[in-house]
Order: C-alpha cells, then structure tokens, then sequence
C-alpha cells in the first residue's frame, strides 16, 4: 500500500515542477505583475488611452517589442487603426530570459498566433536598442 502513496505524492511532485517550468505560465505570471496594471487582462487595454496587445500589429516584429519592453514607448502610435499617444515607462527588472517569456505569453493569446520567439534573439535584440544587462 505505502508505493501507491509514495508514487501518488511523487506524481503530484512532478506536475507542480512542470508547472512551475513551464515557459508560458511563467510568462503569463509575468504579464499579470508587469503588464496587465495597463494592457489589461484580456490584453484590450483602455481604449484611446492604452493600445491593445489582442491584435496588435507591433506583436509582429519580436525585435522591437523586447525593446519596448525593456525602454517603453513614448510619441504617436496606431494600433489596430486608432491613435494612441501616452507613455509607457521602461522595465529595468525583467531579465532577457523573463522578457522571452513574456513576448511567447502575449504572441500566443487574445487569439494572436505568432511563431516561438527564442531567448538568443530576444538578447540579440536587446543589445541592438542598448540594453546594458547583458
Ligand atoms: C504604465 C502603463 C503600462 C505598462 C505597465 C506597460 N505598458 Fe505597454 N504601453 C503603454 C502605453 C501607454 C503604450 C503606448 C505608448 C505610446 O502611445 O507611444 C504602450 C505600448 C505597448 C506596445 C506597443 C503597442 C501595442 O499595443 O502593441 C507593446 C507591444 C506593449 N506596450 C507591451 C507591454 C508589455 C509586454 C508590458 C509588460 C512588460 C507593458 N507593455 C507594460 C502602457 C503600459
């Protein structure tokens, strides 16, 4: 009787573990601490103040939404074709590894389907626009 308990605790084990490594989930944990305060849960934002992530054309471009990520953004911009122009303030914490996470989070939800961003060209494209964490 005491190997079915020893493996049922063991099985639990390993989905905690899984859970806990799982590069999506992280990167949705992520999202709610650093992003969702303005892009909103369901990545629609505030309209006419804050552009949506659901949609978005910029998620197109991985290279520059690390860097926006890392720096902010500030001046116009048009997303799904309405003007946005506030500030968004950078991000100094979020390592290139966590920035990855995020980008895959948000490229795959909302109904936004684009391809696996890897961490090598996330770092790449942090040291293009300056980034002096690595
Ligand atoms: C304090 C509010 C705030 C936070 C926090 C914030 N943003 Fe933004 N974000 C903005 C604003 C405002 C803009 C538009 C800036 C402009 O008008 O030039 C923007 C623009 C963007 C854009 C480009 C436009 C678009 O809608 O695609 C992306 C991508 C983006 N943010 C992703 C993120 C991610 C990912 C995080 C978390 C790591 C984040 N933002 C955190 C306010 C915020």
């Amino acid at each position: 009787m005491r190997w079915i308990f020893i493996l049922f605790i063991a099985a639990i084990a390993l989905v905690l573990v899984q859970c806990d490594t799982n590069p999506y989930k992280q990167g949705k944990v992520l999202y709610e601490q650093n992003c969702q305060n303005c892009h909103q849960e369901d990545g629609h934002a505030v309209r006419g103040l804050i552009p949506p992530l659901a949609k978005s054309e910029y998620l197109s471009d991985p290279e520059q939404v690390a860097c926006i990520i890392r720096n902010g953004l500030k001046g116009e911009i048009t997303v799904n074709g309405e003007k946005y122009n506030h500030e968004m303030p950078p991000n100094l914490v979020l390592t290139p590894t966590q920035i990855s996470n995020i980008i895959n989070y948000i490229n795959n939800s909302w109904g936004n389907k684009h391809p696996f961003v890897s961490y090598n060209k996330v770092a790449e494209s942090l040291k293009a626009c300056g980034d002096e964490f690595l």
